[in-house]
């Protein structure tokens, strides 16, 4: 498949937004943009099954689920990098906006989901994309931004610039209550 250039793509978001001196860094043969409404077809949940385990759900719940975190503005910032020669994505990434009511109606930026084909790692598009969100989380002026990892992840995420604090803790639902909204 040819290269699709963003103008030709109905994005999550205006690509203005992304940083053009990160966008610069990267190889030509790779471009980072925000996720597009066609992306199922460029492999974006199989980069996904890199981080862990994903269920298809189809296209069109794909991007009934990319219509809903577009119509919650401002919140949402999922990001991915493209191989030009392919038109595939190779790394992907989320951001998303918390409003707060502490520290002066305060916001806080969340990572989420980073991934990168296996192929592809160890070349900077995790840290591309990791500079991007953060970037992104800023902007819209967060006081801060946090993500959860792994142990193995932590000497990754120091080399982008954050620091180990304080503690994750987690509990999940049981299997049958859980994707099922009652509210
Ligand atoms: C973790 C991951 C996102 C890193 O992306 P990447 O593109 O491979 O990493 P980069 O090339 O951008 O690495 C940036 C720097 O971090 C270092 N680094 C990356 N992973 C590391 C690790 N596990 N341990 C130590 N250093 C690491 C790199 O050596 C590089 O250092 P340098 O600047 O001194 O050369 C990627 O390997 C991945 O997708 N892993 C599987 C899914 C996953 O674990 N996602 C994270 C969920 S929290």
């Amino acid at each position: 498949m040819p290269f699709t250039p963003d103008s030709e793509l109905d994005l999550l978001f205006p690509a203005e937004y992304i940083s053009q001196e990160i966008r610069a860094q990267l190889h030509p043969d790779l471009h980072l943009r925000p996720l597009a409404s066609s992306d199922y077809k460029r492999g974006h949940l199989s980069i996904l099954s890199v981080l862990t385990v994903v269920t298809d759900p189809g296209e069109d719940a794909w991007i009934a689920q990319f219509n809903a975190q577009r119509e919650a503005v401002r919140t949402y910032y999922s990001i991915v990098i493209i191989d030009k020669p392919t038109d595939r994505i190779v790394a992907v990434g989320t951001a998303f906006i918390e409003r707060k009511f502490l520290r002066g109606l305060g916001s806080v930026g969340h990572i989420e989901d980073i991934a990168v084909d296996a192929k592809q790692q160890g070349k900077k598009l995790g840290l591309r994309i990791i500079q991007a969100l953060t970037a992104i989380s800023e902007n819209s002026g967060c006081y801060k931004t946090i993500l959860n990892c792994s142990d193995k992840n932590i000497p990754f995420y120091q080399k982008c610039g954050f620091e180990q604090k304080e503690n994750e803790m987690a509990r999940y639902a049981s299997q049958d209550r859980a994707h099922t909204p009652r509210l």
